[in-house]
């Protein structure tokens, strides 16, 4: 178990720089344009007048990808640097996108439950996770869509490790460890924990996504991508509250 607090790790993830935070504004980084995005986008349907819920929203890429699909979007982020330039962003090019600055396991009230709820990356870095998860399918109407997405826990390492090894080497799957970022730290959990903790609050799993890369876009991409189009670097689950 970690002994970081939900604080502590906010604390960190707050302070990305700007220049960060403006190279992914507009649709994140590669591996999101054309590993998650697609899928999530897919996996959401139309999104025309639908309530969506963007759980940790980050810099707000996303938030501003739905909301330009006609989607009514509140994105909630509690680190300082990234909410401050999420807000910013709306206030220079407003989509009627609300920002709230909150922690997902002390959310304030947010209105009306949601047609849908997407945390991407964002379960891997919160201390208390299950809180945080519980959150996002209790944010939900009844029979309403949660979308999550995770580094894959089985190849978490997976750029870094085929760069040196020419494939990918792992040593631990089972224990729960940190992994330090430059940006923030996150904590592997096995795949089994996610989709268990899901189903223990009465979800449906509607779909399990491992994109791969295609090979046009590898060799397009940055040097050594190549291993995503032969594992998957990303876990895309979705999910539907109870009815
Ligand atoms: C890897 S970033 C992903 C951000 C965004 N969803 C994206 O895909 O670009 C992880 C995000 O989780 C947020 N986060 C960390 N702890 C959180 C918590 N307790 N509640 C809500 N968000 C949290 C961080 O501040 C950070 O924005």
């Amino acid at each position: 178990m970690t002994e970081w607090t939900n604080e502590a790790a906010i604390q960190r993830w707050g302070s990305m720089p700007r220049a960060v935070l403006e190279q992914m504004a507009h649709d994140g980084d590669f591996a999101k344009r054309h590993l998650i995005n697609p899928v999530l986008l897919r996996m959401l349907g139309d999104l025309t007048g639908q309530r969506v819920l963007d759980a940790g929203c980050g810099n707000g890429y996303l938030s501003r990808m739905l909301a330009d699909r006609g989607a009514l979007v509140v994105g909630v982020e509690p680190g300082q640097s990234l909410f401050d330039f999420a807000v910013e962003q709306e206030t220079v090019a407003p989509q009627g996108i609300r920002y709230v600055q909150a922690d997902l396991c002390a959310l304030p009230e947010l209105g009306a439950p949601f047609d849908a709820v997407i945390a991407s990356m964002v379960l891997p870095a919160v201390p208390d996770w299950t809180g945080a998860m519980r959150a996002c399918v209790h944010a939900l109407k009844p029979g309403g869509l949660f979308v999550f997405t995770v580094n894959h826990p089985c190849f978490e390492q997976l750029w870094t490790t085929w760069r040196e090894h020419g494939q990918y080497r792992t040593s631990r799957y089972l224990d729960e460890y940190e992994i330090p970022g430059p940006s923030g730290v996150d904590f592997h959990r096995t795949v089994s924990t996610y989709l268990n903790q899901l189903i223990s609050l009465g979800c449906h799993v509607t779909e399990v996504a491992e994109p791969g890369l295609d090979p046009e876009s590898a060799a397009d991409g940055p040097e050594d991508i190549e291993a995503y189009a032969h594992l998957p670097n990303f876990l895309i689950v979705a999910a539907r509250r109870a009815a």
